[in-house]
């Protein structure tokens, strides 16, 4: 449901309850109309929380694509398990919309870190002894490669129709480059072509587990407990093409 327009976004309440945004550049919310604390939760965090339990490294490192309104960048530090540190490293373009971020209505569940977004909000950055969140406004395609050794990728950009650069098999090829052996990145994008360069890149394709929000794909380097897509099943009656850069 659009509320109102506030310059270049229109604000939308989500079937959650909870708000988002709908960029008028993009022509696309920032997230599922199923709810958007749902659709972090479920689609990126709750996975990545899951398979922290199998990592040893006490500092866990997460690369969030991109931060967005910084749904899955807050909803991660308020699920950290007590044992583990975060390092989140997040890219953004859009400079106006994080330093708006201090004013967004975000869902009462963020209260207890008001103090938090309020520092990211202005400084893009924050430290305490248990959380580092870093924002670079560049360029995610040259941000990756500049990181090592990440342990969860929520690859959330906007559709390929409209965000193609961060869809190809060369940008996921970097992500590959960066992405610890026992990590995962989790999307929402279910397209073929999505999960053919992830395939073809050597990835193994997971969904997942829960009925409560579409699904969409995980991928990771090993088996993880989690339900197996069938890729190669698909690839008998499609072809494996994939998004390719364009210069
Ligand atoms: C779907 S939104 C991300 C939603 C976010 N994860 C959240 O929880 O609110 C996609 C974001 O990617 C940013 N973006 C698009 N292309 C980019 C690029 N090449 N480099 C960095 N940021 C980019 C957009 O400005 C937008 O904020």
């Amino acid at each position: 449901m659009i509320e109102k327009e506030v310059g270049k976004w229109e604000k939308v309440k989500t079937k959650d309850d909870t708000f988002t945004l709908k960029s008028l550049e993009y022509n696309e919310c920032y997230h599922s109309s199923e709810g958007a604390l749902k659709e972090t939760y479920y689609k990126h965090v709750g996975v990545a929380v899951d398979l922290m339990k199998d990592i040893e490294d006490e500092e866990i490192r997460i690369l969030d694509i991109c931060f967005g309104l910084g749904y899955n960048t807050f909803v991660s530090v308020l699920n950290r398990p007590k044992n583990k540190k975060l390092k989140i490293f997040s890219p953004e373009l859009d400079l106006e919309l994080i330093k708006s971020l201090k004013n967004f209505k975000y869902p009462k569940e963020f209260n207890e870190i008001s103090h938090i977004i309020k520092k990211v909000s202005e400084n893009l950055y924050y430290k305490d002894d248990f959380v580092e969140i870093e924002i670079k406004n560049t360029d995610a395609r040259d941000y990756v490669k500049t990181l090592n050794n990440i342990h969860f990728i929520y690859q959330d950009a906007f559709s390929p129709k409209v965000n193609r650069e961060l869809w190809t098999i060369e940008y996921f090829r970097d992500l590959k480059n960066i992405l610890n052996k026992n990590g995962a990145i989790t999307t929402y994008s279910v397209a073929t072509p999505v999960r053919c360069a992830l395939y073809k890149l050597g990835f193994k394709l997971f969904t997942h587990k829960s009925d409560i929000i579409r699904k969409g794909t995980i991928a990771a380097l090993k088996d993880i407990d989690y339900p197996k897509v069938d890729f190669e099943e698909k690839l008998k009656r499609v072809e494996c093409k994939v998004y390719e850069d364009e210069n």
